[in-house]
Parts: C-alpha cells; structure tokens; sequence
C-alpha cells in the first residue's frame, strides 16, 4: 500500500468520458510514486436537497463523503459545459460541502484539471470550480491551471499520450503531493 491515497472524480458521467480517461491514466501512470489514485465514481449521488442531509442523508453521499474524509487529497477532472463547470461535479461539491462549517472539504488538498476539444481546453470552468473550492476552503495546489485543449488529438486507446501534457499533469501531481504535511 502506497503512503499517500488520493481520490479522483470525475464531473462527466459517460462512458467515454475524456476526464475519466485522463484520470484513469493518471491513476495508472501518472501518480508520484508513494501515492496511489482512486476513483470514486459520481453517478449515485443523487441532486442535492437540504431535506436529506443530515439523519437520512443518502448511502452514495456518506460513502462519498466517507471516500473524501480519509483521502490524502483529490484529484477532481471536469468538464465544461455552457462555459461552467457541470452540474454532476457542482453537485457533488455541495454534498461535500455540508454540514457547514464541518466540510471534508475543508483544508484538503486538491488539483483540478479541465480538457475540451476546444482549444479552450474548458478554461471558463475553472474559474467557477476555484470559486466553489475556496467557498469550502479547501486547499488549492498552488500550479497553473491544467487545461487541455484539442483533447482529442492527446489521448489514444482510452489514455493520455500526448507527452508534453503527461508531463505537466505529473508535475501537477508531484505539487499536490507537496502540499501534504508530514
Ligand atoms: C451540455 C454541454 C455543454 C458543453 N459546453 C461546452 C463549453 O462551454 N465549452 C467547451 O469547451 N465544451 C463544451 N462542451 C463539450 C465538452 O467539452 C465535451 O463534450 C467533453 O468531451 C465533455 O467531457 P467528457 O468527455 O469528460 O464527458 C459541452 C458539452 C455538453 C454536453
């Protein structure tokens, strides 16, 4: 078992998704050598509502909250969609941002990446996702923003390829890893 474990999700839910596939490659190829990378999938947990959470809170949501509680740091990938970060992730994160004041959010360290086959790379959406992360204060890698562009052209038989860009998202990584404290 590795030192450090980080958890990966995923702002896409299909199939295909170039997020997931870029975070499957990181999870295999791509994580500093004493931490390991897993992902934990989003598409149980249900649309927020502030009814159910707290004594009947739903099982995906004290599993994901569970998943972030006891993780090293995440690794969050997510698309853009309508030049915003998607609903699945937005979600998610306000699940994760309750109950208030006691989010496992809260000082976790986490690296996001966006990738589009715009050129753009989903670069609006990242604005929105800072916005939200410091809400909660988590603890933002200190890295310049991970945008992938033309994502098409970087991934081959469901992985990253393109070496430039494994290269900068390793060392995105290795930033992550350092804002872990002994
Ligand atoms: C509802 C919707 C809105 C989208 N809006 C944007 C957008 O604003 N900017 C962009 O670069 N791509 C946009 N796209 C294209 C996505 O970047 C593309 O579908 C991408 O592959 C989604 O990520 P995934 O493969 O991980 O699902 C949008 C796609 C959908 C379905």
């Amino acid at each position: 078992m590795k030192s450090y474990q980080f958890v990966g999700l995923c702002g896409s839910l299909r199939k295909n998704s170039v997020h997931e596939q870029i975070l499957n490659t990181i999870a295999e190829e791509l994580m500093p050598s004493d931490a390991s990378l897993k992902l934990k999938k989003l598409h149980d947990v249900p649309p927020y509502n502030e009814d159910q959470d707290g004594a009947s809170t739903p099982d995906a949501v004290r599993e994901l909250r569970q998943a972030v509680l006891t993780a090293s740091g995440i690794v969050i990938g997510c698309p853009e969609y309508n030049h915003g970060m998607s609903g699945v992730l937005k979600n998610a994160l306000d699940w994760l941002s309750r109950p208030h004041g006691k989010s496992v959010l809260t000082a976790k360290p986490v690296l996001i990446f966006t990738a589009s086959p715009a050129f753009t790379g989903g670069v609006r959406a990242q604005q929105q996702l800072y916005e939200t992360l410091w809400a909660v204060s988590a603890e933002l890698t200190r890295y310049p923003q991970i945008v992938i562009g033309s994502v098409h052209s970087k991934l081959s038989n469901g992985r990253l390829v393109d070496e430039s860009v494994r290269n900068y998202v390793r060392s995105g990584l290795e930033a992550l890893r350092g804002t872990i404290r002994p």
